[in-house]
């Protein structure tokens, strides 16, 4: 059987373009659905054509007692869709729990030839990744598949997070990280009680202006998320895998939805989950580049000719450094048109 290393070409030195390890394949939104349920399981064929990608999920939200119906769900969805160009995930069960061993065996042995990628929740170390490669391995020669299923790690522990690097790197399978920021919260005993997003109490405030403490102070809300998506990005693009900030909660807040997918997509992530069809548009908004940007990317390209050398151009200074970083905007915008 062919290793899963075969399918990658190797990092490329001194490239021009930003180096990309995993074939590009559009994954804006990461669409979840719960397979036991009857009612948005007919659904699926119509989000086909609207999502990236659909994950029917089986772990948090889908209740003890439901776990083996939303399993068998799966395995029908997977083999009465046309799933087309859009990828199918799943999110399996957590590996201490009593559910994943069923999860991988059932998944992998019945319709491992249509799943795309499995996402391993709450990932403590690369130990856990390589557990989940060692037994894929198995499970993929037992049922003959010739295409290595690919692996998503979630970060959402405190131990994930210090050795977010070691699991980026922990086999060639892992195809990318997300954030999960409620688990996280709980984790690290940080003192939210929502899905990712801001919070009124994570603050700063201008200095006072004269002698009045109270009065005339501009304040800005933070972003809690921050230093773990930046550190996630960084561990996944030095490993050549992608980086996702993952689920927000207050569906009906679609304005700070849109606000955290762009932070993330600002600061290198490539999609978000979606866990309410209105999150999909959100998505595919924001993590689309603006055709402004697209633009004025694509004409410092044409102006700095070899992309070497210093022009100016509307007034700012552009070099090899700016170049490059149109080269990210210009390349995913070319990508996402393919
Ligand atoms: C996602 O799984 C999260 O815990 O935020
Ligand atoms: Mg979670």
């Amino acid at each position: 059987m062919r290793s899963p290393k075969d399918f990658f070409a190797p990092l490329a030195v001194g490239a021009p373009e930003p180096v990309r390890q995993i074939p590009f394949r559009p994954s804006r939104m990461i669409h979840f659905f719960d397979p036991g349920n009857e009612r948005m399981a007919a659904k699926v064929p119509e989000m086909v054509p609207k999502a990236d990608v659909l994950l029917g999920n089986l772990e948090d939200a889908v209740a003890a007692d439901r776990k083996e119906a939303a399993r068998a769900g799966l395995v029908r969805i997977a083999r009465e869709v046309d799933f087309a160009d859009t990828q199918l995930w799943t999110r399996v069960n957590s590996l201490d729990s009593p559910w994943v061993l069923d999860d991988l065996i059932t998944l992998v042995t019945e319709v491992g030839d249509k799943l795309d990628v499995i996402m391993v929740p709450k990932v403590e170390g690369p130990e856990d990744i390589h557990y989940v490669d060692r037994l894929l391995a198995q499970l993929e020669a037992r049922a003959g598949l010739t295409r290595p299923l690919l692996v998503h790690a979630i970060l959402e522990t405190a131990s994930g997070v210090a050795r977010v690097e070691e699991i980026a790197l922990a086999s060639p399978r892992m195809q990318g990280i997300s954030l999960g920021p409620a688990d996280l919260a709980a984790s690290r005993r940080m003192k939210t009680t929502r899905v990712g997003g801001g919070h009124p109490g994570y603050l700063v405030r201008t200095d006072p202006v004269g002698d009045d403490l109270s009065e005339g102070r501009v304040t800005y809300q933070q972003d809690l998320w921050h230093y773990t998506v930046s550190r996630m990005v960084d561990a996944c693009v030095a490993a050549g895998i992608l980086p996702y900030y993952g689920p927000f909660g207050d569906i009906r807040d679609t304005v700070a939805c849109e606000d955290q997918f762009r932070n993330a997509y600002l600061l290198g992530c490539v999609g978000a989950w979606s866990l309410h069809p209105a999150q999909i548009a959100i998505a595919r908004k924001v993590f689309s580049p603006d055709p402004g940007e697209v633009a004025w990317a694509r004409r410092v390209i044409a102006a700095m000719g070899d992309g070497t050398g210093a022009v100016m151009l509307d007034g700012k200074m552009q070099d090899d450094a700016t170049v490059k970083q149109c080269q990210v905007i210009a390349t995913l915008a070319d990508d996402l048109a393919a």
